[in-house]
């Protein structure tokens, strides 16, 4: 990474402890500009750029493209969220009884949901408990001659594990299989590379580690697993001319424009382009790599103290941005809350505390937080 002035570029340095990207993350200093510029732009000439706005519209398929190593714009669809990603999966491809959808047990609500609402089509959502030791093959051993589609997030939500996509992916090619990935706590934190990845959807947020604005969210999806999708949720902004309200040929284009309804989310759409500009220069090699260190130094500092219990995995290769502990005999919702009333925000999840620096984060924050986790008042005031 080239030398960058962090706290100019992420001003949220300057005023709290921010261990909570796998959350929620503060803009940088280019997506808070791009939203002033889009609100001067509305206040000096209303919607009179709009065919502007609409370039940086085409610019960002382009630039997410590139940013997932997918070789064609023509396979990302604009959207609001992961949930709306995945329930275009799940009422797009057309299921018989008895179809199985293999998913983690504990997956975020937006990965579960869609797939248990198949019930009422006859379909068998199968949640399965990931095993400590081997959890990629937890999901295979669940993979039958019915399963239609794996689904699950690259990096789960409350342990940080980070899952081998490419075995995953290479038994449900075996098995003809489609396999979904939410990447909303792997994009931004570490790199993305569909071109080598055995996978047929990609979705995910940008307000995480993206560090954009809510409400914007994008899929990416292989031409073939797209052709065995019907449109569930027709709209007229699915074509490549939308504004041409005169057509008499309603057939949706078969690109990943196919799955977007009605008006784009332009202030999203401005902010997520810059996010992206601005990861895509500081390189996400490099920017994953200063991350997988401040991972690292968290779990060695944090394995230390026989209290704590360490849930996510001890090996780098098995996490992302993600560091979540038990802190024992103690209540967890105290804990956090005690640290937030010091300006160090973490999050509970479950009964355990989950860490989230970023790639930015100064170390001496990270130190400030260790010292806090460290205090035996913190301990004996959250006592369970
Ligand atoms: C794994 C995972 N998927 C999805 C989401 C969010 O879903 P959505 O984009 O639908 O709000 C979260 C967190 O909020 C998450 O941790």
């Amino acid at each position: 990474m080239h030398q960058i002035d962090h706290s100019k570029l992420f001003p949220v340095i300057d005023r709290h402890v921010w261990l909570n990207h796998a959350a929620i993350s503060a803009w940088p200093a280019p997506v808070i500009q791009a939203a002033h510029d889009f609100v001067d732009d509305n206040q000096s000439h209303g919607a009179l750029n709009y065919e502007a706005w609409v370039a940086t519209e085409e610019q960002l398929r382009a630039q997410l493209a590139h940013f997932i190593q997918a070789p064609f714009a023509d396979d990302i669809s604009l959207l609001r969220n992961t949930s709306e990603a995945l329930n275009i999966i799940a009422q797009g491809l057309s299921w018989a009884s008895g179809d199985e959808v293999v998913f983690p047990a504990n997956e975020f609500p937006s990965n579960l949901l869609p797939w248990e609402w198949l019930q009422k089509k006859g379909v068998i959502p199968k949640a399965i408990e990931l095993s400590k030791q081997d959890p990629e093959q937890s999901l295979i051993n669940a993979i039958t001659p019915k399963t239609r589609l794996v689904a699950a997030s690259s990096v789960q939500f409350d342990t940080g594990l980070r899952l081998n996509l490419t075995r995953i992916g290479e038994a449900c090619r075996k098995n003809n299989a489609l396999f979904a990935v939410d990447v909303i706590q792997h994009l931004g934190a570490l790199p993305l590379d569909v071109s080598t990845l055995p996978i047929d959807f990609v979705v995910c947020g940008s307000h995480k580690w993206l560090m954009a604005p809510e409400g914007m969210g994008f899929m990416w999806s292989r031409a073939s697993a797209r052709a065995q999708m019907e449109v569930a949720l027709p709209g007229w902004r699915m074509y490549p001319d939308p504004f041409n309200f005169n057509r008499t040929d309603w057939t949706p284009p078969d690109t990943g424009r196919r799955f977007e309804t009605g008006t784009v989310n332009m202030f999203g759409i401005h902010g997520l382009a810059a996010a992206i500009s601005l990861l895509t220069e500081l390189g996400t090699h490099s920017t994953g790599e200063a991350l997988l260190d401040r991972t690292d130094y968290l779990v060695n500092a944090l394995s230390q103290n026989p209290r704590i219990d360490m849930i996510s995995p001890i090996e780098r290769e098995k996490r992302a941005g993600i560091v979540c502990f038990r802190a024992k005999d103690t209540n967890a919702e105290c804990m956090v809350q005690a640290l937030a009333n010091k300006e160090i925000y973490v999050a509970k999840r479950g009964h355990n505390i989950r860490v989230s620096p970023h790639f930015y984060t100064p170390y001496e924050q990270i130190d400030t937080f260790l010292a806090h986790i460290e205090d035996q008042q913190l301990w004996q005031q959250c006592a369970a």
